[in-house]
């Protein structure tokens, strides 16, 4: 199963690209998980919608080619990164490639709340009529004090996370293959 994961953060010691990171290796045999950049994105811009520049078409058809697409969010002033916010934007116009299409969010954050808020925000964009995004509910991944739960190396050492992440990534699986996202 082919998964575009997009990260907003774009810092290079990223707990969310480490837990990014932590999904493409642990889950290697059940999901194929590409990371997609978005910080070479320009900013969206009405006036080239139809006609964007080719950081933007490449984009989109990598989105478009994905079966789902695993939103790893941390939170910033209670909301999204403006970088996921502008890709989701750029996503919302011309050829509208996420209608339909799946989408799983998980988050970190170094509070206590591990990107709650962010993910709220995140699920009622997603429900916006030009994403409108069937969304993978009852498996919430809140990593909270991240900080805690990485090594030095970056490595997800936490095993009651990595136990919850195998369960969620099972559910997510059996969600997928149900076809249940379809209605
Ligand atoms: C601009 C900014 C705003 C932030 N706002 C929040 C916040 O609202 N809630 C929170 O839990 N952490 C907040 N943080 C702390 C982040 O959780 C922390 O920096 C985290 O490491 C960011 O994710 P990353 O490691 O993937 O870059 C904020 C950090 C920045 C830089």
């Amino acid at each position: 199963m082919k998964i575009a994961a997009i990260i907003g953060s774009l810092r290079k010691d990223s707990f969310n690209m480490k837990l990014g990171q932590f999904m493409k290796e642990h889950f290697k045999n059940k999901l194929e998980i590409e990371f997609v950049k978005i910080g070479e994105l320009p900013f969206f811009n009405q006036d080239i919608e139809m006609d964007p520049p080719e950081s933007v078409r490449s984009f989109k058809h990598t989105i478009d080619m994905a079966d789902a697409v695993l939103w790893i969010t941390p939170e910033y002033n209670y909301s999204i990164p403006g970088v996921t916010k502008n890709a989701i934007d750029w996503l919302s116009r011309g050829d509208k490639v996420m209608k339909g299409k799946p989408s799983w969010i998980i988050g970190s954050s170094m509070g206590f709340l591990g990107s709650v808020r962010a993910q709220l925000h995140l699920r009622e964009i997603l429900f916006s009529p030009n994403i409108a995004s069937p969304f993978f509910a009852g498996n919430e991944v809140y990593i909270g004090t991240a900080h805690d739960k990485f090594n030095k190396q970056g490595e997800l050492i936490h095993e009651p996370t990595i136990r919850f992440l195998e369960t969620v990534t099972d559910n997510f699986l059996e969600w997928m293959e149900s076809g249940a996202w379809r209605v």
